[in-house]
Order: C-alpha cells, then structure tokens, then sequence
C-alpha cells in the first residue's frame, strides 16, 4: 500500500539534485578549525554573515524591541495575540522604504501593495499558485537557482521552461533566447504565462541590464504575460553597474498608465541583504489589486512572526542604522568578492565578471577531463570528497554548458576562505600534473557535450507522462 501521496514523492521537489547532495556530504563531514580541520568546507550556501557585528550592536544599543516592549511596558499580550494578515503597518511602511533606499529612492513602494510572506521561497511559490494553472509554464533564464525548481514546481503543478543563456555574451538574456524559449514551450503544448528574472542574479553575482530589462518589457507587453523579478539580493550590489529594478525601468517608459504595470511583480526578501533566512521574512510586491488580494488571502500558509515583524520595524526605522548597513556591507562583500577572484586567478582560473550577491560563477571547464556534464560531476565529486569543498556543478543550476561553479563566500571567515583557496590551488596544481584536465584544445567545442536529462524529461514529457 502506498503510504505517502503522488506529490509528496514526485521527483519535481528536485532533492535528489547535485546540490542539495553537497548540502548532505558537508553535514556529514563538516569543517571545524579545531574540531574537524580536515572536513568540508560549506560554499554552497548563499549566506550572508559579514555583517552581523552590524545588526548586533544596534541590538544592544536597543533592547526594547527584541525584549517586547514599547515605551518601557511590555507589549507581549499585544504580539503574542497579533493575527491580521495584513501585517503590521509600521513593518510595512519600513520595509517599502528600505526597498526603496537600496535603489537610490529613485522608485517608491506603496506599502499596500506589499503582501507579506515566509521568505522569498513563499513569496516565489504564491505568485505561481496565483499567476498560473497546473501544466502552465514559466520561462526562467538559465543559470538560475536550483531551489526553483521546488518553490515554482513541485506544489503548483507548474512547468519552468529554459530561456537558454551562454557564456558567448556573459549569460546575458537576448531576444533570440526568449522567442526560442516561448516556442519551445509551444512545441512542448505548455501555456506560457511569464516570465522570471533574479535581479541581480543567483548564481551569476551580475544584475541586469537596462536594455535586457527593456527587452523583458516589451517582450512580456507583446506577449501578454506577467513579469515576475526576483530581487532577493538587491542591496548586495557592490560595484557599477548600479543596481536597477524593473519598476524603474517601467516608470522611466511611463508604463504606470499602460496595462503592462499590472503584470509585473517583485519578489523581496530580507534573508541576503540583512543576512537573515532564519527570520523567515519575505515580501510580494504587485501593482495589480487583484494579484494582492489573492495573494493575501494565500498568505495565510507562511505568515510572518508578529515579534519578527515588530524588531525589524524598529531596526528599519532607524534611516541613520539602514544608511550605514546598506554601504558597509556592500564594502565588506566586494572585498570578499575581490579575494576570492584573486585567488582563484593565481591557481589559474577565472570568475565570471560581477557586481552583486554572495557568489562567484567560476569556469573550471579548463579542468574537465571532457566537454561533457559527466566529466563535471567527476570533477565536482572529487572536489567535494578530495578537496573537501562543497560547491554547486554548473548542471544543477541548469546551466547548458559543462564546466561552470557556483562558490559562496560570504558564509565563512577570511580565515576560511583563504584555506578554502589554497585547497583548490593545490588541487589544480596537482590535477594539471597528472593530466586529468583536457589538454589545451579546451577551446573546441565538443560534439559529445550532453543535455542534461531534466531537458530531456521535457522535451520527452508528451511522450512519457509518468516522468513529470
Ligand atoms: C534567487 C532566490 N530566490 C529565493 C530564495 C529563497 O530565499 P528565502 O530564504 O527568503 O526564502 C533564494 C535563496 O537562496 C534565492 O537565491
């Protein structure tokens, strides 16, 4: 008998993805200066902890908020009976305002437009369950963040179709990319109801430009369908170019009195640029009532914690404390930026030129044995197991070519960081020697480089159903 239902053992949650395994491994056999010094070392995990110190002595500096008080008394019975899922004005209010101080308060949000949610994840899923029916499809520019695949999927029954990028003009979105996208979806029988963009990109660390956002624009007012932009890591922008938000773009074209302002929607969460993904406090913003509505009604499932909203009110209220955040973490992250490309440099291998994020996309396909995604998770698996670094193969973020990484380096000390380096250093001398990398043709583009088989799943899904 069959214990558990359909979708909670359908493969669509994407567990079983490279991934999530590193995840599994690095738990297993965890680094620890003193404990474990020869364990794996995490950089496979988008987090923010440079700047901690920060959030910590405005803590200390203000007690009242996290000790559940107002004015000296406590407003425990107040929270603790809080249940409207509106949410809270005064987070509400502070939250549109450090949206719009991250980008140059060049654009205003208007606090009822905004539906809390438990993250970004949330936030990602609800607008699917709103926006599309089962079987419909979204068109996600690849490399793009293995966790989609879960949050946009596996509950809503909706599809990702590939808007495939490459490496030829740095993964940036063309036109051809996207026509070919919507016709694939076409030829595959799947409704496309808009697209999703991460701005600044996971795992690229790049933003997006104004004309690939003017591309998006018109691409989506031609085709009359929504426009979702993730732009979960918009204070991480660290260097030019500038950080620019599709709301932006939508108001210098005067779309605000066109019907294109309703179908675009962003997605905001505070779990990279505060650095706090316990927290659980995420945000969809939508100029379309009825998308709010829905939205709200929704949000029941992942509410946001009435003390969790109540100390960040606080904290996002203090403008000189969010001033002072928003630049030095930003200095702090292009400085870690900046030691792992240099160090990555002197062990002969090159970074994908960013400006944003936690992360560095990182070409190892020098140091594959072949153009194939075999051959990268041969080498992925040797540097989890041998050189003890979790980081995530090109493949599970459904990248088209073999070869790409993605490495975080914000989750970890200087101290760490700097061994992780020389770990990897020492790997390639070692590699190169033995002659495991292709040798110098790695120009050439091999014929035998394989699809990955969740493109084959997709393009195959007419004719196998049982594998959705
Ligand atoms: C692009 C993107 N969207 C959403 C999420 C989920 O974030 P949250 O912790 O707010 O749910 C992540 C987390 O890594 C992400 O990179």
């Amino acid at each position: 008998m069959r214990h558990l239902s359909t979708k909670a053992t359908c493969n669509s949650h994407g567990q079983d993805s490279s991934y999530f395994l590193g995840w599994e491994e690095y738990e297993k056999n965890s680094y620890d200066k003193v404990q474990n010094p020869k364990g794996i070392i995490q950089m496979g995990l988008a987090e923010n902890q440079l700047s901690f110190d920060l959030l910590e002595s405005w803590l200390e500096k203000n007690p009242e908020p996290a000790g559940f008080k107002r004015d000296g008394k406590s407003i425990f019975r107040e929270l603790a009976l809080f249940q409207d899922y509106h949410g809270l004005p005064a987070f509400k209010k502070a939250l549109v305002e450090f949206m719009a101080e991250i980008r140059g308060n060049r654009v205003s949000f208007d606090p009822n437009h905004m539906v809390l949610t438990a993250g970004a994840t949330s936030a990602n899923e609800t607008l699917m369950f709103c926006l599309a029916e089962p079987g419909e499809a979204f068109l996600l520019p690849t490399p793009y963040y293995p966790g989609f695949d879960r949050d946009l999927k596996w509950r809503t029954g909706v599809e990702i179709v590939p808007i495939h990028c490459t490496s030829s003009n740095d993964f940036q979105i063309t036109e051809t990319a996207l026509e070919a996208a919507y016709y694939e979806a076409q030829q595959c029988n799947l409704r496309v109801k808009g697209v999703l963009v991460t701005n600044p990109s996971n795992p690229l660390g790049t933003t997006l430009s104004r004309s690939e956002l003017n591309l998006l624009i018109s691409f989506i007012t031609t085709k009359g369908i929504h426009l979702i932009s993730d732009e979960i890591y918009s204070g991480t922008v660290f260097s030019s170019p500038g950080f620019v938000s599709v709301m932006e773009v939508l108001k210098d074209r005067n779309c605000d009195k066109s019907e294109v302002w309703d179908r675009v929607h962003i997605v905001y969460s505070l779990s990279k640029d505060l650095g706090l993904p316990g927290f659980r406090v995420g945000a969809i913003y939508s100029n379309d009532d009825m998308v709010v509505a829905a939205a709200t009604k929704m949000s029941s499932f992942g509410l946001v914690s009435s003390q969790t909203q109540y100390l960040l009110s606080a904290l996002l209220s203090d403008k000189k404390f969010t001033k002072n955040y928003i630049s030095e973490n930003q200095k702090r992250l292009k400085n870690r930026q900046n030691m792992l490309v240099m160090g990555l440099k002197r062990a002969g291998i090159s970074c994908l030129k960013s400006n944003a994020g936690l992360f560095c996309w990182v070409n190892m396909r020098h140091l594959l044995r072949s153009d194939t995604f075999e051959a990268e998770m041969e080498l992925w698996k040797k540097i989890v197991y041998d050189v003890r670094l979790n980081i995530s193969p090109g493949s599970s973020c459904h990248c088209t070519e073999p070869g790409w990484f993605r490495v975080c380096f914000a989750n970890m000390t200087e101290e760490t960081l700097d061994l992780a380096i020389k770990r990897l250093k020492d790997f390639v001398v070692e590699h190169t020697a033995n002659g495991h990398s292709k040798s110098n043709n790695s120009s050439k583009k091999s014929k035998r480089k394989l699809l990955p088989k969740w493109v084959l799943r997709l393009r195959d899904r007419d004719h196998e159903p049982d594998e959705r």
